[in-house]
């Protein structure tokens, strides 16, 4: 071992065994957040606290984006016994390599958010995955978008019958960007239109990216453009930005935007009319099934419907559902 990760070892033993002697009783969850820029799982990090207050210890790192810094992470929680790691891996298909950490120390292992692949869950009895699926949110954005060219002939502005559309894709790879593409324009298909995508590109979940990409669309097709699709609210509220520097949602002129996760600023737009709609990520229950897990896990306790209120699916998985929200749907619009 270099001498940095001896240096993380010994500082996070320290924090994962020093703590108070009242607290020792609670077990030590050992977690690590992806990147902590990223506004929902900066909202997830803080629900994962709220709510194991009291029932654990978490000492929590930011892997700031690099798979390499969170492989030493992890690998210094073990050392420095945790009893449970969450995990919000950097790349999904690192977690393999990290299932294969914690068997080794048989300890417990579960990811958040982004999904392993099931075979590399399969390595270890002791792994497990609380998150969403990604699929169901994509076609809740695209039925909220076949609601509303249903309701609003004149949103197909060419007449053709056929939605021609952009797309602002989140992290190529990522199970959420790659589902909720697939699937957002399938409700659309399926009251009747024909879809056509003008332009795709990623912007890495990230607003301001999602405004460049959207400034980008903009300049290419202009007015062709009949609705957008993103894969997340940062960026949606990107392209927004963009729309209204383009003389959208002002003078009458509209631009149907879809997004997911519910942040507080895509509320915000909703009630001021320039978002169309987006899609409840629940982090405080994804937050919630995940510590209850670890505490079960933590305490080799059996999971049972009887000691675990959230089902768990095809052995691993556990799914929080998602939930559709335009204005109409707000319980204070
Ligand atoms: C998605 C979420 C995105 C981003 C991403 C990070 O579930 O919708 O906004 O947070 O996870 O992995």
């Amino acid at each position: 071992m270099n001498t940095i990760k001896k240096l993380l070892c010994a500082a996070l033993a320290l924090l994962l065994l020093g703590a108070p002697a009242l607290a020792e009783e609670l077990p030590a969850f050992g977690v690590c957040i992806y990147d902590g820029t990223d506004t929902f799982m900066a909202s997830l990090r803080l629900h994962l606290e709220t709510y194991a207050h009291g029932k654990a210890r978490l000492t929590v790192y930011d892997s700031r984006n690099d798979q390499n810094l969170q492989n030493d992470q992890v690998e210094g929680m073990l050392e420095a016994g945790a009893d449970v790691l969450i995990i919000n891996p950097v790349d999904r298909l690192a977690a393999g390599y990290l299932i294969e950490k914690a068997r080794k120390r048989q300890t417990p292992v579960l990811f958040v958010n982004k999904e392993p692949l099931l075979e590399d869950l399969l390595l270890y009895e002791h792994a497990f995955y609380v998150g969403a699926d990604g699929a169901q949110s994509g076609r809740l954005s695209g039925e909220i978008l076949a609601e509303y060219f249903l309701a609003h002939p004149e949103a197909n502005k060419n007449g053709d019958g056929t939605v021609q559309y952009v797309l602002i894709k989140g992290e190529p790879g990522h199970q959420d960007a790659e589902l909720r593409t697939q699937n957002a324009l399938k409700p659309l298909q399926e009251v009747g239109f024909r879809v056509e995508k003008l332009q795709e590109d990623t912007g890495m979940w990230r607003r301001q990216l999602g405004q460049e990409k959207m400034a980008g669309f903009l300049l290419a097709w202009g007015d062709q453009i009949e609705c957008v699709i993103a894969n997340n609210d940062e960026m949606a509220l990107g392209a927004i930005n963009a729309l209204k520097g383009a003389g959208y949602f002002s003078g009458g002129r509209f631009m149907p935007v879809v997004g997911v996760d519910a942040i507080s600023q895509a509320i915000e737009a909703l009630r001021q009319g320039s978002l169309l709609g987006t899609v409840f990520n629940d982090g405080e229950q994804q937050a919630m099934a995940a510590v209850d897990l670890a505490i079960l896990l933590a305490k080799g306790e059996e999971i049972t419907a009887d000691t675990y209120a959230y089902p768990i699916s095809g052995e691993r998985f556990v799914w929080i559902p998602y939930q559709r929200i335009t204005r109409e749907e707000l319980t204070d619009p």
